[in-house]
């Protein structure tokens, strides 16, 4: 499918308005959790899902969780200089799915982008997203900068993987904004 102008996407919380019943990502416990179970889970506060749509027609969603990461499951070579802390504050990426007719339209990419703004924008302190994908969607993930965490013994776990939420900001932001954000993450200006 062409890709979908991101102006056209819109994004709403879900609500018992929402009407998934012809939704379908091939996917069947993703299509389960969003027909039965996602608002179930919203109101208890496990997990708060967004609603992707394009001319009022349901295109996907992403639902979203606090989660936190231990120092030791990251990539050796990272390091967040000027503190240590046993565990870093996350938000998981619990759920995402697209419906088959749209796969491919960026949509996907869309709401993980939803999903890194609101990690840096949100008024509560997130280093990374992290996220257990399927194994079809690690291909996507990893296009997208996500990296598989250290299991203890040294092997890479796949189905663990995390992203860094101020490396993937900069990359999405324009040239003027990228210089501000270099500046903001060195710490020489306010925001
Ligand atoms: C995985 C999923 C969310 C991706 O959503 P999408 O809207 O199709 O993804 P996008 O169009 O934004 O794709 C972005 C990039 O990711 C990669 N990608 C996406 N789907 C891919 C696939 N099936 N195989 C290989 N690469 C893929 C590509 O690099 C793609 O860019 P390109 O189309 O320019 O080549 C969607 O395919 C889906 O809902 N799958 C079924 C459910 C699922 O697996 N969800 C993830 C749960 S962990």
């Amino acid at each position: 499918m062409h890709k979908i102008p991101r102006e056209e996407l819109g994004i709403e919380i879900l609500n018992v308005r929402h009407d998934f019943r012809a939704f379908d990502c091939n996917d069947a416990d993703l299509n389960d959790f969003i027909k039965n179970d996602a608002l179930k889970e919203q109101r208890i506060l496990v997990g708060k899902t967004h609603v992707c749509l394009w001319k009022n027609i349901i295109v996907g969603y992403i639902t979203l969780a606090s989660d936190s990461v231990r120092d030791k499951s990251l990539e050796e070579d990272y390091h967040i200089s000027c503190c240590t802390y046993p565990v870093y504050p996350c938000i998981l990426i619990g759920r995402l799915a697209v419906d088959k007719k749209f796969q491919r339209a960026g949509i996907g990419n869309f709401l993980l982008d939803l999903a890194i703004g609101l990690a840096f924008d949100g008024p509560i302190g997130c280093v990374f997203l992290t996220t257990d994908p399927k194994e079809d969607a690690i291909k996507f993930y990893e296009d997208a900068g996500f990296i598989s965490m250290e299991k203890k013994k040294g092997k890479r776990d796949p189905h663990r993987m995390y992203l860094d939420v101020a490396k993937a900001i900069i990359e999405l932001a324009d040239k003027t904004t990228r210089e501000s954000l270099d500046e903001w993450f060195r710490g020489d200006l306010p925001r």
